[in-house]
């Protein structure tokens, strides 16, 4: 008796699960898991990622000592954001000149990318009394060299874009933003830190949009991005201009802000961060990254972390703080998200992918400081490296 009980039970309860996994077939397409594109090194049994040690803070795991750039792959999911025709290589390089540090932006009517130099060190040929600069780089050049030397490094020119004096120690970008680039600027000296709009075709104009908090001057704004859906902009606030000497003493706590271009209304969306950093927006704006640096410039047992909040659909305030990763190699710097809601950001060694539940998915792996990120459509990453850029095909689309 009790043994036909189970046995029936048995049965019904495998019926259901064929049923369920039939029922699951014929919901959703499901597709073959894509082939692992050449330059892939695949680390997804757990020994092999998990058991090697690769010390602490700034070391770049790489045990097979592949030369990067390459994807590394710690989860297969990873493997359908590459697609099986990804490649990385390197576009544009400058040993002498940290050119490529931060603020991508892609236009994408000229296919070209801004990013502004390094601001501060001595291989961004900025100080206190020397600005950084603007340049652009055609991502039309960079394909059609690559397709002449098969994939392998190239050294596309860069142009200077002259901006206002106005544009002061460029660190952060976002756009096109009503047909112009936003930048955030960290200021220099007494001149102050501020967000402004540049027209992307030459002259190049510019027009600021904000440059105090009520009669304070910020400490030196760090990242941008608009609310996807609105024109709302937000950005970081954060003493890294006082910090590398370009500014002085910071008048206030570091924050994220949000300013409304049309009426200038400016007030603070998040608190209670170390070094707010990069940010990014969930396509639908319901969810928003931070990353907060505070190891940098600070002390390794400061954060490196990437936080997650909900976006208060009323306020824009940014609540609900969660972790979504502590980063391994450096700090985590530029943030973007894709359209299926993956993660990625700017690291020591390159771009690291997370899922939205925080796993670490994979590397576009440099094996140098990446500072920034920025999505090119249709199927574009490019990644700033100071004295490089780079750039990666890859089956996953921003949000842009
Ligand atoms: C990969 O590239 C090949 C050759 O260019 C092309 O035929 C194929 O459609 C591509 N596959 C995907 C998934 O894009
Ligand atoms: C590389 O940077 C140096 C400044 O350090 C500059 O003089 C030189 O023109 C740059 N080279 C190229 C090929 O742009
Ligand atoms: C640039 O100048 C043009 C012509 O005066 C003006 O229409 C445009 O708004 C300006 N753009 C910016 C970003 O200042």
């Amino acid at each position: 008796m009790m043994r036909r009980i189970v046995t029936t039970s048995f049965v019904l309860l495998g019926l259901s699960i064929a049923l369920g996994h039939a029922d699951v077939l014929s919901n959703r397409a499901v597709k073959p898991r894509a082939e692992s594109p050449p330059q892939a090194v695949l680390f997804c049994s757990p020994s092999r990622r998990f058991l090697i040690s690769y010390g602490p803070f700034n070391q770049h795991f790489n045990p097979t000592n592949a030369t990067p750039p390459i994807f590394q792959v710690f989860n297969e999911a990873f493997l359908d954001i590459l697609g099986s025709n990804a490649s990385i290589a390197e576009i544009a390089s400058n040993a002498t000149f940290a050119f490529a540090h931060e603020a991508p932006v892609y236009i994408p009517e000229t296919d070209e990318v801004f990013f502004a130099s390094d601001e501060g060190v001595p291989l961004g040929h900025s100080d206190l009394n020397h600005n950084n600069m603007v340049f652009k780089l055609s991502l039309a050049n960079a394909e059609r060299a690559l397709q002449e030397s098969g994939g392998e490094a190239v050294n596309v020119p860069i142009t200077h874009v002259p901006l206002d004096d106005n544009v002061q120690m460029t660190n952060g970008g976002t756009g096109p933003f009503r047909g112009n680039i936003v930048l955030v600027n960290t200021g220099r000296g007494p001149r102050p830190p501020n967000v402004v709009l540049v027209n992307p075709q030459p002259p190049n104009n510019v027009t600021v949009l904000l440059n105090n908090y009520y009669g304070r001057q910020f400490n030196s704004l760090n990242d941008v991005k608009v609310l996807p859906g609105t024109d709302i902009l937000f950005f970081t606030d954060v003493q890294y201009g006082f910090i590398s000497g370009l500014r002085d003493a910071p008048l206030m706590e570091n924050h994220v802000y949000r300013l409304d271009p049309d009426t200038g209304a400016v007030r603070v969306v998040a608190t209670d961060l170390d070094k707010p950093n990069g940010l990014a927006f969930t396509a639908d704006g319901r969810t928003v990254y931070v990353s907060d640096s505070g190891a940098a410039g600070g002390s390794v047992t400061e954060p490196t972390t990437i936080y997650v909040f909900d976006v208060d659909p009323t306020t824009h305030a940014f609540t609900n703080r969660r972790v979504l990763a502590y980063v391994d190699a450096g700090i985590a710097d530029g943030l973007q998200v894709d359209t299926d809601g993956n993660v990625y950001s700017a690291c020591s060694d390159g771009v690291h992918v997370f899922a939205p539940d925080g796993t670490l998915l994979g590397k576009l792996f440099i094996d140098m400081i990446s500072a920034n990120l920025v999505f090119a459509p249709p199927n574009r990453v490019v990644m700033l490296a100071g004295t490089k850029v780079f750039l990666a095909k890859i089956a996953a689309k921003g949000v842009v």
